[in-house]
């Protein structure tokens, strides 16, 4: 009998040339982007500056944060010298009110929440909390695109609302600022449009790696005859214009002079063709189908997630004691994952939120993107389950 041979799992979506040679360059970019007080960015960090600035918040006043974060959020407070005070969330990923109760002071002008994963906050409480107390409301949406809560778009809750469109789509770049108060003026478009040689890099990438995966003759020639000489005259022209990092060397860093870096033209394009419905509903089913398959084991914790049936996931979280051999384990059978959150932020005091710290070291997420099937799924259980945690 024919041994089944088992589907790579690529991590992250990848760029077809195909897709790219029928890119709509022009019209509105799809909801929740396509709105007038939409204004998009190199990343989200920087859609984080935009959005205190907006928000009128000054140094020495203060906004209340999640204790479990990336840490690429927080740079913007620090550069604008705006105080963080620190809230707990809960085992299911949701805001513990307890904590936020107690992280507000007189200075405290808005409430931070961050959709982990793209599973929704319970919007209905959160907004009735931040009435109560007079405060303006930051939604983070990095972790989705396209998601709800009840009928009504995530995104469309905040006074201000940040999105990290390139986590979930093969974007060189993108994030965005919603603004969805009347009364606030939305910041003025960005003036700077990011070096074409990053632009040029990260398609480059995107594509070949998606080449790589693959397989029959057509793609082998589109490989060796077209694409190596292309992409060795676009790194020449790239090359003068700005260096192509890797996405390692961006996951943290904050740099001033890009906060005026506005979302590259390809970014948008791609944006622009891509049918989100159709983006969230497999991700979502990709998602719900982990869920399923997964039970705990004694080396991997699924969290007390609350799962929505129509939501826009990002990644399958779960936790486990020992990433580092866990990654190896998923990548040895040809699961792409990484580590994870691995940074903590300066301005965070870990100390006094053990539970989330400890967490944020132990989340290892697995991928649930658009491009996988079934059979991935089926394939990332078998190998969780198989784990024996060493
Ligand atoms: C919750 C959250 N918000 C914002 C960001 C920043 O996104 P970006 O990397 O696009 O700046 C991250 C980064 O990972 C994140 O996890």
């Amino acid at each position: 009998m024919k041994k089944e041979s088992h589907p790579g799992v690529v991590g992250a979506p990848t760029l077809s040339p195909l897709f790219l040679a029928r890119l709509s360059r022009r019209g509105a970019l799809p909801d929740p982007f396509g709105s007038r007080t939409v204004r998009t960015y190199y990343q989200a960090r920087y859609a984080i500056w935009h959005a205190l600035r907006a928000l009128g918040i000054k140094p020495g006043e203060n906004v209340a944060f999640p204790a479990l974060h990336c840490s690429a959020e927080l740079d913007a407070f620090v550069d604008l010298g705006i105080g963080l005070r620190f809230y707990g969330i809960d085992d299911s990923l949701r805001v513990r009110f307890d904590s936020l109760e107690s992280a507000i002071d007189d200075r405290t002008r808005a409430l931070f929440v961050i959709h982990y994963f793209g599973l929704p906050q319970r919007m209905d409480t959160i907004g009735e909390f931040c009435r109560r107390k007079g405060l303006r409301l930051i939604e983070d949406c990095a972790h989705t695109i396209r998601g709800f809560y009840g009928d009504r778009l995530l995104g469309t809750f905040g006074d201000a609302s940040i999105f990290s469109m390139r986590k979930l789509l093969p974007l060189p770049d993108g994030g965005a600022l919603r603004i969805n108060d009347p009364a606030i003026d939305p910041p003025a478009e960005p003036a700077v449009t990011p070096p074409c040689g990053r632009t040029v890099g990260g398609v480059r990438r995107s594509i070949s790696r998606n080449l790589e995966t693959q397989q029959g003759p057509l793609a082998r020639v589109l490989r060796a005859r077209v694409l190596k000489p292309a992409f060795a005259a676009l790194k020449a022209v790239g090359s003068g214009r700005g260096s192509d990092p890797s996405p390692r060397e961006e996951q943290y860093e904050f740099v001033p002079e890009r906060i005026h870096w506005g979302m590259s033209s390809l970014s948008r394009a791609i944006l622009r063709s891509t049918p989100l419905d159709e983006v969230c509903r497999r991700r979502c089913e990709n998602f719900h189908s982990l869920a399923m398959r997964l039970g705990p084991t004694t080396h991997v914790k699924t969290l007390a997630l609350e799962i929505p049936e129509n939501f826009c996931p990002w990644l399958f979280p779960v936790l486990v004691d020992r990433p580092e051999a866990f990654v190896a384990h998923l990548m040895g059978r040809g699961i792409e994952v990484s580590e994870f959150w691995q940074r903590f932020h300066p301005a965070f005091p870990r100390n006094q939120f053990p539970a989330e710290s400890a967490m944020k070291e132990r989340l290892l997420p697995l991928p649930v993107h658009h491009q996988l099937g079934e059979r991935h799924m089926r394939w990332i259980a078998e190998t969780v389950l198989a784990w024996n945690g060493s």
